[in-house]
């Protein structure tokens, strides 16, 4: 097993990266003192698969678990569903001391997390990821929220959990289409942060795919400790923390336009990180031949690379990426690349820029 620590004073915390660790959520849990009631939230999917092994390890090491489902897929990230368990966890008398087990992948994490961030104005809560996306990123650093009908993550809190587990058997089973989509978040790390592991992906790219047990392992540690060092630098994203945003404007622009039904969040930051490459091509001189290289890792990874979009498609993502986040004083901001391994943060970028690459016919 790997260990990462995520160094934020109070509120710092283990990830722990291997196998079988759902079966140790329980001794994980009562170690960190937590009280007897918690709540297990997490989807239909992932409950049938995973739900009895979480709440068999809860109940054995003394908890007393309640399950909470969701149907699977973006739409639960909505306020809607946030209200549903409220509900459930008033229904169950879950109290300040009980805590909230989120099992799933990004989607459920960041809902459990923003239930867990205000139910009661605010409880514990442990992250047990089960897709790579999540492993690697969206678990880690305390982001958590739901999106509105106008963009992604528009209502949320950074509410760190208090233990994350890694459990690599989980990454087994995962259907193709979302392994791939995890890759998208891994193949970022590279380009931000660090370049030997872009290389690495380049080379060991069919074992990752073949889902090598010790190559995934070694990965998904990498992907936690080059998180953990940035969250650990810039918790509430006031500098730095805003480069694991590359790709993501345009990709939640997407995501959004397509009423998050057409692309898993991944698929839609691939398309999103190609872009950005390209606008660090036009804006930064990023060398065409790095921005090849990127545009071939996601490719060889099964994850698509451009969109074609009619006028009006256009105009609506142009829409929805000034409601983003990053948006200030009415500029879209973006995170560009300077070379694979470095990405610098709050770049402004004319809209010809932006058409330009939407368009490059
Ligand atoms: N997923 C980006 C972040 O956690 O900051």
């Amino acid at each position: 097993m790997r260990i990462v620590n995520v160094s934020l004073g109070p509120r710092s915390y283990t990830i722990k990266v291997g196998s079988d660790l759902l079966a140790r959520l329980g001794p994980d849990c009562a170690r960190l003192g937590l009280g007897a009631r918690c709540a297990v939230i997490s989807d239909l999917n992932v409950a049938r698969r995973f739900g009895k092994a979480a709440r068999h390890s809860l109940s054995k090491a003394g908890f007393d678990p309640v399950s909470i489902t969701v149907p699977a897929g973006e739409t639960s990230k909505s306020l809607k569903f946030v209200q549903g368990c409220y509900d459930e966890l008033a229904r169950h008398r879950l109290e300040r001391s009980s805590f909230i087990v989120a099992l799933g992948g990004g989607v459920v994490g960041d809902l459990a997390g923003f239930v867990a961030a205000t139910y009661l104005r605010g409880i514990a809560f442990v992250q047990a990821p089960t897709t790579l996306l999540a492993q690697v990123d969206s678990s880690v650093g305390g982001k958590v929220g739901v999106n509105l009908k106008a963009g992604k993550n528009l209502v949320g809190a950074f509410h760190q959990p208090r233990l994350v587990l890694c459990d690599l058997d989980a990454l087994r089973t995962l259907p193709l289409r979302e392994f791939r989509a995890g890759l998208a978040e891994v193949i970022k790390y590279g380009i931000i942060y660090d370049a030997t592991l872009f290389d690495r992906l380049e080379r060991e790219l069919p074992k990752i795919l073949g889902r090598d047990p010790k190559t995934l392992g070694a990965l998904v540690a990498r992907c936690c400790e080059i998180k953990a060092v940035v969250v650990g630098e810039d918790e509430t994203e006031s500098g730095v923390r805003a480069i694991l945003n590359f790709g993501h404007t345009i990709g939640h622009a997407l995501e959004a336009i397509s009423s998050y039904g057409n692309y898993l969040h991944g698929e839609a930051i691939s398309i999103g990180q190609v872009a950005a490459a390209e606008l660090s091509r036009l804006a930064l001189g990023l060398p065409g031949r790095d921005v090849d290289r990127i545009r071939t890792l996601f490719r060889r990874a099964g994850l698509p690379t451009q969109v074609t979009l009619n006028p009006a498609r256009r105009r609506r993502l142009f829409n929805a990426m000034r409601l983003d986040k990053k948006v200030s004083g009415g500029e879209i901001k973006f995170v560009l690349a300077k070379r694979i391994g470095k990405a610098v943060w709050g770049q402004k970028v004319p809209e010809w820029m932006i058409e330009e690459i939407l368009d490059p016919g």
